[in-house]
């Protein structure tokens, strides 16, 4: 068929989305906003940015566009769900009240508690002082988190009274993300993974799980970042942690949030942790995980416009199918990153990477120089190997890695160490 969808964001989730949606023999064109080097083999890219929602609303009714899908968490809470409604123009994601189980942690945690959905304890100040004098009075480790959206970058663990102080000023006397307020949170312990289900109201269906690595360098250490790579499924997650957290986070969740007059459409993403007290609440997110959905889209072998179209007309969900193989996915990030970066540097060996076969890799940061691939990102393309089991996927992946030349990319070697 010749369905026209229109994808809004310009990373490796949005390209994994564009890769997923071109396998549907129901779709015909696909537009990306703005896109990037990579989505533009397989997508028209756009130069409309993620945040020019009017803009952004008038282009899809120009153009007839079937289904509009975002990426990025800032579309939303910008409202561009609630302006393409208004156009009568379909798109897949939450609404701006909905979004807000991302934007504020004060929100999530007090629906989390409503739902009595399993999460860390925690109290909210817009105080220093009152803030500085809980933490003083508590346990360390513990968790310091900003309340909104701060690109991963606003959660701070502090180990003693010294670090607490000085996050604290940052976020409440400072301002550094902006005006806002603080969660104080118990520090819990565990393996973490990234649970996305599609949601419509109370009607969730579960994705394949997988799991992120936050930190910038080997072992776990170093700055937190967007991700630094993921895999799926996740061999230590049982299926009993997966029914438990469907059954008593993710349906309980949607259901409070119909209960409040948000009802919840799009991806659902519980960030968990498995404590020794059981599956734990960390965060959610109102989206596809980022790099999570690289390696858990390629994994789908259901039509994605039928899911799209299911979660937001409220038509039958047709039966999710996910293949058995395993995939894992190393992203090669710009030398300085999280810190500052150069961009500019070439890139070569692609095409040799992928034809080595049971690889594909998702662009998060590339343009296109004077006719070749540059660098233009923080994250710049994620590599992902594909495999009978994890072992087989993380080498197909790493082999492909070693055909990519470039001069100033790193990468984590060592991605799913926790179940290999
Ligand atoms: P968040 O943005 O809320 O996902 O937090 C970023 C990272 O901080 C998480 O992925 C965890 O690794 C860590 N973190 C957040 N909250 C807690 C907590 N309560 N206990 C331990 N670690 C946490
Ligand atoms: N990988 C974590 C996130 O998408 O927020």
């Amino acid at each position: 068929m010749d369905k026209k969808v229109l994808v809004v964001g310009g990373g490796g989730r949005c390209h994994a989305i564009v890769d997923a949606l071109s396998r549907s023999p129901k779709v015909g064109k696909i537009y990306c906003a703005p896109g990037n080097a990579g989505i533009a083999a397989q997508a028209e890219c756009v130069p409309l940015k993620d945040t020019q929602v009017d803009e952004l609303k008038d282009f899809a009714l120009e153009h007839e566009i079937d289904l509009t899908v975002v990426g990025p968490e800032v579309s939303l809470a910008a409202g561009i769900v609630d302006v393409f409604n208004s156009a009568g123009l379909r798109i897949f994601g939450p609404t701006r009240d909905a979004a807000l189980i991302e934007s504020s942690k004060d929100f999530a945690k007090h629906l989390m508690d409503e739902c009595h959905v399993p999460t860390a304890s925690f109290r909210t100040f817009d105080d220093y002082a009152e803030a500085l004098e809980h933490v003083r009075g508590g346990k360390f480790p513990v968790v310091l988190k900003y309340d909104g959206l701060a690109a991963g970058k606003g959660v701070v663990i502090a180990e003693n009274m010294n670090q607490a102080e000085s996050a604290l000023k940052d976020m409440l006397l400072d301002d550094k993300f902006g005006k806002g307020r603080v969660v104080v949170e118990e520090f819990l312990t565990g393996p973490e993974f990234s649970f996305m289900c599609f949601v419509d109201g109370d009607k969730v269906w579960p994705m394949t799980v997988s799991q992120d690595h936050k930190r910038a360098y080997e072992g776990d250490k170093g700055p937190n970042t967007g991700g630094m790579g993921a895999y799926s499924p996740v061999p230590i997650i049982t299926d009993e942690d997966i029914e438990y957290s469907l059954e008593h986070i993710m349906k309980p969740v949607a259901a409070g949030m119909v209960a409040q007059g948000r009802p919840f459409k799009g991806v659902l993403y519980g960030g968990l942790m498995k404590t020794p007290d059981g599956v734990k609440v960390i965060e959610f997110n109102c989206r596809f995980g980022d790099p999570e959905t690289e390696v858990v889209l390629p994994r789908l072998e259901t039509d994605i416009y039928d899911i799209f179209t299911a979660v937001t007309d409220g038509t039958p969900m047709p039966e999710i199918r996910w293949s058995s193989k395993s995939a894992i996915g190393f992203v090669l990030a710009s030398k300085g990153y999280p810190g500052s970066y150069e961009k500019g540097y070439a890139i070569e060996g692609l095409a040799e990477a992928e034809a080595l076969g049971d690889i594909r890799i998702y662009h998060m940061g590339t343009a296109e120089k004077d006719g070749k691939l540059v660098t233009s990102g923080g994250r710049v393309l994620m590599v992902v190997g594909f495999g009978d089991s994890l072992r087989s996927a993380q080498a197909h992946a790493l082999k492909a890695v070693g055909c990519i030349r470039c001069d100033n990319l790193f990468y984590r070697k060592d991605i799913g160490w926790r179940v290999l």
